[in-house]
């Protein structure tokens, strides 16, 4: 209070400071007098107690400090901006001085008014530190206390990590009904115009509502945020797609090096890995999955086919060393893709050669690596572009 007196000394002069000075003691004292004290701040503020009291609300949002999929809350700084009218007698006030007077708190009604989904207090908005603007004259009071809201906010992941989230800043009056106050909001979002930058996110759209459930009315303030992807996508979706990429190759690995079941088998293990750093920024709730865990699933079931495909084939290659014959199927098999090939490169001389072909275990060999490695870098390919479009799209 000390503070606010020497600057309205400094401001006003000596006759000026004591009228104001004057109007502050009947406020305090008004509230401060044994009687009046207790229920001062109890009564709402109205001379007709069957009416209702509007309250208008509305919300400023300094910066984001962090939302965690994983635990599902939002972290945010912000202000509550209340506004109502306190009418009680002025009669006994000095009207030719200033209008605004800034009261404690612990002498004024205000509406308690709590986070309904906040996780970490059960305490109503807005500390003593704040204190309301009174206009003496009008009766209009403001309150705007800083706050810091965490709240849970229930992540949807399937777009990870271009995934973009809502989450909800719910309050109500929590002591009174929709017949004693109603809220009205002063603007229909949420203003942002001292909004900082974060990193992470960025900020997509606010929006701000209130509606009436049982008894109580809500103010219901919502803020749409976007992740901002660069950074997983060269951390976790390069090296996914890179490593997809590489999966196939092996087909093309010589048979005689021994070394194909064995990059198999570490390409499968990295794609474990990766699941497992993609699971450390997820949920862990089924519904909605991610996307990308799939994708990574389905090239990791790629993956072990692969493998599989290669012991087959190794045994394929053994088999031309003991020079077995080879069965009827196979023959068809590497006959129908030479044709196919032929075709595609030789045109038409090529339907002759293919009827004498000398149908070996080596040519056996190569044309079913070939034709493996083709083909699977296509399905992957597809499978790709399936999954990681929708993904893109949304960038
Ligand atoms: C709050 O508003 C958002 C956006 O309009 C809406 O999606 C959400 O369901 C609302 N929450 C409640 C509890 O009404």
């Amino acid at each position: 209070m000390a503070v606010l007196y020497l600057r309205f000394l400094m401001i006003y002069s000596t006759s000026d400071y004591e009228r104001v000075q004057h109007n502050y003691e009947k406020i305090l004292g008004y509230y401060d007098s044994d009687d009046t004290k207790k229920s001062s701040t109890s009564v709402i503020p109205i001379p007709d107690q069957t009416q209702t009291l509007e309250v208008t609300m509305g919300m400023n949002l300094y910066a984001l400090s962090g939302f965690d999929a994983v635990a599902g809350q939002i972290e945010v700084v912000g202000s509550i901006q209340m506004s109502w009218y306190n009418e009680r007698d002025t009669s006994n006030v000095d009207t030719s001085t200033l209008a605004i007077y800034v009261v404690p708190l612990s002498v004024m009604w205000t509406p308690s008014v709590v986070l309904v989904n906040a996780i970490d207090t059960v305490e109503k908005v807005g500390s003593s530190t704040y204190r309301p603007r009174y206009n003496l004259y009008t009766g209009f009071v403001e309150w705007n206390p800083r706050v810091i809201l965490k709240a849970a906010c229930d992540p949807d992941v399937t777009y990870y990590p271009f995934d973009r989230q809502t989450c909800s800043f719910i309050f109500t009056p929590w002591n009174y009904n929709s017949q004693q106050i109603n809220l009205t909001l002063s603007s229909s979002t949420i203003d942002t115009s001292q909004y900082d930058l974060n990193s992470a996110w960025s900020l997509v759209e606010t929006n701000a509502e209130t509606y009436i459930s049982g008894e109580n009315y809500y103010a219901n303030f919502t803020i749409s945020i976007q992740r901002q992807y660069m950074y997983f996508t060269i951390n976790l979706v390069m090296p996914i797609l890179l490593l997809s990429t590489l999966t196939g190759f092996i087909f093309l690995l010589p048979a005689a090096s021994n070394e194909r079941v064995g990059f198999s088998i570490t390409c499968f293990l990295a794609f474990v890995v990766l699941l497992q750093t993609v699971m450390q920024f997820l949920p862990e709730s089924s519904l909605p999955m991610s996307l990308l865990s799939y994708y990574i699933i389905v090239m990791m079931m790629f993956s072990s086919a692969i493998c599989l495909i290669n012991i087959m084939t190794l045994r394929l290659y053994q088999s031309a060393e003991r020079d077995d014959f080879v069965p009827g199927f196979l023959k068809t098999f590497v006959q129908i893709i030479q044709c196919t090939i032929c075709r595609k490169w030789k045109k038409t001389s090529a339907i002759e050669d293919y009827r004498d072909l000398n149908v070996d275990w080596a040519t056996v060999g190569r044309l079913l690596d070939i034709f493996f490695f083709i083909a699977f870098l296509a399905a992957q390919g597809g499978f790709t572009f399936l999954f990681l479009l929708p993904l893109g799209l949304r960038s």
